[in-house]
């Protein structure tokens, strides 16, 4: 596996802003987000296919790794770990949770944008590439980051990637009936959205796939968060703990039924190298 660098020791982006933006967020995060009710409604299907997807022994490379909920996950699963972020704050906040975890030999973490993965030099270094929650939503293209996957990944092995959704049921649903029409339909203004100084992006699931051809091939698509609220709708979510319960199961047994995969705050793809 590709020997990493400690954080912080080269920062390699074409979008210095999307680290910048989320240093701001990092403190707050696990609270706001890893262990709000809807956070880990929608964490939980994200687990699971890790979970039939990779095995004990994989080398797992992350993209976008936040504060390390999920490659933590991982190390604890037998699987080694190179989570790489561009906000430095986050990568902190993660560096906090290996340690307190005790995977830190299997764990490595590396300050770096999606767009910056050319800096790792050893091909085919990693059986599996993950990002989760949207942190591919910021990076500009998405064709160069799958190209790089491509020379990372070995033949036969996977990406695994959670996506921000284009149309999401849940937001209409939500801000209509907050009298808030245009937040509805925010996910599809043409070149996405500026947050914070960055620029997230929602493209249609099509220009996804044509990103990751030739070389990967999707093989599985499903919905993540089109039952289950998203995070603004926590405090909803507090008040209606078993009605969220049954949503996510709900949601568990369709996930992947073409209405159900196109709606959701997320979608989650699964791609296999050719
Ligand atoms: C919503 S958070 C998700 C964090 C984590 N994956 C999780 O599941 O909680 C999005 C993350 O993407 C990172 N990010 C922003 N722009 C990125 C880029 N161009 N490449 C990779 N990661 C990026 C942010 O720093 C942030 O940590």
């Amino acid at each position: 596996m590709t020997q990493p660098r400690s954080a912080g020791e080269s920062f390699v982006s074409t979008t210095p802003a999307a680290g910048d933006a989320f240093d701001s967020l990092a403190a707050d995060y696990d609270q706001a987000f890893t262990q709000s009710i809807t956070g880990r409604a929608q964490r939980e299907a994200v687990h699971r296919r890790l979970e039939a997807r990779l095995a004990v022994g994989d080398r797992v490379l992350e993209l976008g790794c936040g504060t390390g909920e999920d490659a933590v996950y991982l190390a604890r699963r037998g699987m080694t770990v190179l989570a790489t972020d561009p906000s430095a704050k986050m990568l902190e906040a993660a560096r906090r949770k290996a340690t307190d975890a005790g995977v830190g030999e299997a764990l490595a973490l590396r300050r770096m944008a999606a767009e910056g993965l050319a800096a790792l030099p050893d091909d085919h270094a990693f059986d599996a590439a993950f990002s989760n929650f949207g942190a591919l939503n910021c990076a500009a293209d998405l064709a160069p980051v799958a190209r790089e996957l491509a020379r990372l990944v070995r033949p036969g092995g996977v990406v695994i990637l959670c996506l921000l959704g284009r149309w999401t049921a849940w937001e209409w649903l939500w801000f209509l009936l907050h009298g808030q029409p245009r937040s509805a339909v925010r996910r599809l203004r043409p070149g996405g959205l500026p947050w914070r100084g960055a620029q997230v992006r929602y493209p249609p699931l099509r220009q996804v796939r044509r990103a990751f051809r030739p070389a990967w091939r999707l093989v599985r698509s499903a919905g993540v968060g089109t039952f289950v609220p998203p995070s603004y709708a926590e405090p909803w979510a507090r008040r209606h703990p078993r009605l969220v319960a049954t949503l996510a199961r709900l949601e568990r047994r369709t996930e992947t039924l073409s209405p159900v995969v196109r709606l959701g705050d997320h979608v989650l793809l699964e791609f296999e190298r050719s």
